[in-house]
């Protein structure tokens, strides 16, 4: 397995496995034409990254297997940049073959590698593998020392 950061030129292969991933969880989708012009805006952009698995070694497997998005910002919080997992999608039938381990590992070592000090990812509560994933890898939502989970909130502007 592979797992390597792509270009702009892959935007249109990103946007239609972000459809696939919108709609396998029942989530309202902007259309391909419309998020590959968005993944090649974010693919130019130096604040931000995505990671594409392949396995070559299996003529027979989709191309990619998954793919992560993450974006980074400036930030108080710690020293370097603060990394949202904008993104992380493994397709059905390859899941629970450690291809998503492989992406969270290269997220990581790549958020590093930039100098970020802290790394942020939103997650359904419902969503209990997810959750047991990422706790798996490290992330919390209960701060040590606190007794009560953090919350994200949401408001659209457009
Ligand atoms: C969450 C997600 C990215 C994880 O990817 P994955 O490739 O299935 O993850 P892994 O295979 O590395 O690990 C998942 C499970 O397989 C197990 N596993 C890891 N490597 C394995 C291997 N080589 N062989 C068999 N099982 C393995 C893990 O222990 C884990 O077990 P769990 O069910 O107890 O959690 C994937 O399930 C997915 O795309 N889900 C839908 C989208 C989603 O929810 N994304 C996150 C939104 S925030």
């Amino acid at each position: 397995m592979q797992v390597q950061i792509v270009g702009s030129e892959h935007a249109a292969t990103a946007a239609r496995l972000q459809v696939d991933f919108n709609s396998e969880f029942d989530s309202p989708t902007p259309t391909v034409e419309v998020l590959q012009r968005r993944f090649a805006g974010l693919m130019d952009d130096p604040a931000a990254f995505v990671l594409f698995a392949r396995d070559g070694d299996r003529p027979d497997a989709p191309d990619p297997t998954g793919y992560a998005v993450v974006t980074l910002r400036p930030t108080v919080y710690c020293e370097g940049p603060l990394a949202v997992l904008d993104e992380l999608y493994v397709v059905p039938e390859l899941r629970d073959q450690g291809i998503g381990t492989a992406l969270l590992a290269r997220v990581i070592e790549e958020v590093r590698a930039r100098g970020g000090g802290e790394m942020h990812i939103n997650v359904d509560e419902v969503d209990a593998d997810a959750r047991r994933f990422y706790e798996r890898y490290g992330f919390y939502n209960v701060e040590p020392g606190t007794d009560y989970r953090m919350l994200c909130y949401i408001r659209e502007l457009e």
